[in-house]
């Protein structure tokens, strides 16, 4: 087994662990290859049905995470919850200032209402919380962005994404200037093209956007697996992806977020499926294979690339790389199978061969 690289353990900037029997199952796939994770706030506390939306629950929440990653990969295991709080119409901005002051959670997520998997609780209408939005401007509490519209039978869901940058997160923009923003998942050319022309904004990117376009959706057949939301896009918006990261990169605009988003395989494979790809088992290795893609064999420039790809946002969050835990994480040459599920949980690329492997130290 040749080493191909070794990496300061990455973070991840937007990671779905959930809140009940998922959880066990998921975390210690990125607890394996992360130092730290954000944690989106679209989990439904199991006592009162609410999702993370004051810092109560977000302290609760952590402490619910904690002890599963104590359970799962032993107490004395050294990996950081970098929580958000979930923005609605009805935050409270003494609890969003005492909440962060406290450090209980370092970001607050956007999600525009019914958008996508849990945004039941998001806004119907951004002008209702701009006066939370001036105070974490004044702050300076990163605002991470789901950038689609709500859905409405008029819009084509391929052009939502398009269609938010140009309306509400402009809007934003404009009106907040100093407001630090992260548009996550950005999916098409105008969202990555919004993050390069604009200060104080940067964007996430998934493995499958880069590796993928919406043909993946249909080829063979329906793929549950390949359903996520933002879609996976048309062919032109995946090559400027492409074409553009490396760039975004040196720019420190576009950082590390899988968006792994675990569902039960049976809640997928029938009409009316969840969103979401579980990626967290084979990110690095994905995210590996698109930089190889892009920067050909060159494993040096790929290590530094991917090495910066994973820290651009820790100033953005105010946050030091040597208050995380320092672990390092090699990628070897070495043919494995992908599992077909995970207790009930498909991966993506279920049961395909890699030739490349993240391990442990
Ligand atoms: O595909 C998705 N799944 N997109 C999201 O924005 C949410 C996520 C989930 O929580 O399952
Ligand atoms: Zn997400």
């Amino acid at each position: 087994m040749g080493q191909i690289l070794e990496l300061d353990k990455p973070i991840d900037w937007h990671t779905h662990l959930r809140w009940d029997e998922r959880t066990k199952i998921v975390l210690p796939h990125s607890a394996r290859v992360f130092s730290a994770v954000e944690v989106m706030p679209n989990a439904k506390d199991p006592d009162t049905g609410k999702m993370v939306v004051d810092s109560k629950t977000v302290a609760k929440y952590k402490k619910y995470l904690q002890s599963v990653l104590a359970e799962t990969m032993g107490s004395d295991y050294e990996f950081e919850f970098i929580m958000s709080l979930y923005l609605t119409d009805k935050t409270d901005i003494q609890d969003l200032k005492s909440g962060y002051r406290d450090g209980l959670f370092k970001a607050v997520k956007m999600y525009p209402l019914g958008a996508t998997t849990g945004s039941d609780a998001g806004i119907s209408e951004v002008k209702n919380v701009a006066h939370v939005l001036e105070v974490m401007s004044e702050l300076g509490i990163p605002l991470l962005i789901h950038p689609e519209m709500s859905p409405s039978k008029e819009m084509n869901i391929l052009e939502s994404e398009s269609i938010f940058v140009n309306s509400t997160l402009s809007w934003i923009r404009k009106n907040f200037s100093n407001l630090k923003i992260v548009v996550e998942h950005v999916t098409t050319k105008e969202s990555l093209k919004f993050v390069l022309e604009n200060s104080n904004t940067w964007g996430t990117i998934t493995p499958q956007h880069l590796l993928f376009n919406h043909n993946a959706i249909f080829e063979g057949g329906l793929q549950p697996d390949m359903y996520c939301l933002p879609l996976l896009k048309q062919i032109e918006h995946q090559k400027y992806l492409n074409d553009n990261l490396f760039k975004a990169i040196v720019l420190d605009k576009l950082a590390l977020g899988t968006d792994t988003a675990p569902h039960m395989s049976k809640d997928k494979y029938k009409p009316c499926g969840c969103a979401g790809v579980f990626s967290a088992p084979v990110a690095l290795e994905a995210y590996y294979q698109a930089f190889k893609n892009n920067l050909g064999n060159d494993n040096e420039l790929i290590k530094v690339a991917m090495q910066r790809f994973a820290h651009i946002l820790l100033p953005v969050y105010g946050i030091n790389l040597e208050d995380l835990p320092k672990r390092d994480i090699s990628l070897l040459k070495s043919s494995w199978q992908v599992p077909k599920e995970y207790e009930g949980i498909t991966p993506m690329f279920a049961g395909q061969t890699l030739e490349v492997k993240a391990l442990n130290e």
